[in-house]
């Protein structure tokens, strides 16, 4: 179907200041223009990805993009013909978003949603707002986003038929969520029935890991810290969460899996969300204690995976200097 990857992301806000700060100096995201009451946020190559407005009532939304400007009209017209309301943005709210032109409309729970093609480029390069290696970004979107749900079964078949969205996986214990991907990004959309509504979080993907690191060190520094340091056991990045200047989370993440989306079958998610880590820091007693249950089975189980690097962000280990380890390798 026509929609490729999570493009773009606009929340309002009423603490604009806070995320002119938070933007670059804990993200990295370079501030592209600052109005007062607008905040565009660039991450690559496009003028932006991130979108704050303290008076724009309908700039909170989830921006997925498709080819061109039939895939639109298509996508447009096969909402409609399935009784979802679609509205045509406006010209100006297309620019304010940095594209040629969108559409917007809600999924059944009533999450915003808009689609889009033809993003806005920049000639000047992409310059963080703190030292960081860069983010993952291009074909794959702009990272995941993931929603409170109150009953996850009721949307499934809104984004995986209407929409298009392949199912990645899904997990019932020790809490019921889907995952969807777009592209070779193992999801760029989840659903999380916590019994709430609204953004849960936004992941974002850097260059190395020590950016995700140096980031630790400053939401601890800085207080920031939600969910600590782990390993997610189906896109395998590691990760951790920190809050927002608002009521959602950031996933600051390295060494995602890219899947083969042609070869790819759902199935389910038996060990929880993580292979180690990922504490919520102010989870309740009895949600810790399932959460660790379930990662004690998955490291009894002898559950480890390879990490996920790109090419040229590694040195392959000539001589470990370790007499377990080399005679692990010759075989012993
Ligand atoms: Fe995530």
């Amino acid at each position: 179907m026509e929609i490729q990857s999570f493009g773009y992301f606009g929340v309002r806000s009423q603490k604009l200041d806070d995320w002119a700060e938070f933007g670059p100096k804990f993200l990295g995201l370079e501030v592209v223009e600052r109005t007062p009451s607008t905040l565009k946020l660039r991450m690559d190559d496009r003028r932006q990805r991130i979108l704050v407005s303290s008076t724009d009532a309908d700039v909170t939304a989830f921006g997925f993009e498709v080819t061109d400007a039939a895939a639109l009209d298509q996508l447009a017209a096969r909402l409609e013909a399935r009784q979802v309301q679609v509205r045509r943005v406006t010209d100006a709210d297309a620019e304010l978003r940095g594209v040629t032109a969108a559409i917007r409309f809600a999924d059944p729970a009533g999450n915003a949603l808009e689609a889009f093609h033809g993003p806005i480029g920049i000639d000047e390069p992409f310059k963080p707002g703190r030292s960081i290696s860069g983010f993952r970004t291009g074909a794959m979107g702009m990272g995941h986003a993931v929603l409170h749900v109150k009953k996850a079964e009721d949307l499934v078949p809104f984004y995986r038929d209407v929409l298009g969205f392949r199912i990645s996986d899904y997990m019932v214990k020790p809490f019921t969520a889907y995952f969807f991907h777009l592209n070779p990004r193992q999801h760029s959309l989840a659903l999380l029935q916590t019994g709430r509504e609204g953004i849960h979080h936004i992941m974002m993907e850097v260059g190395m890991l020590d950016d995700v690191g140096q980031a630790l060190d400053l939401a601890n520094l800085q207080d920031r810290l939600a969910v600590s340091l782990g390993r997610h056991t189906n896109d395998l990045m590691t990760s951790f969460y920190a809050r927002t200047p608002d009521d959602f989370m950031i996933e600051y993440g390295w060494g995602g899996r890219l899947i083969d989306v042609e070869a790819w079958s759902p199935s389910e998610m038996t060990f929880g969300g993580s292979l180690w880590g990922h504490d919520p820091v102010s989870a309740s007693p009895e949600v810790l204690a399932a959460r660790r249950e379930a990662r004690a089975r998955a490291a009894e189980a002898g559950l480890r995976q390879p990490l996920q690097v790109a090419e040229g962000n590694y040195h392959l280990g000539s001589s470990s200097h370790c007499a377990w380890w080399d005679a692990l390798k010759q075989g012993a």
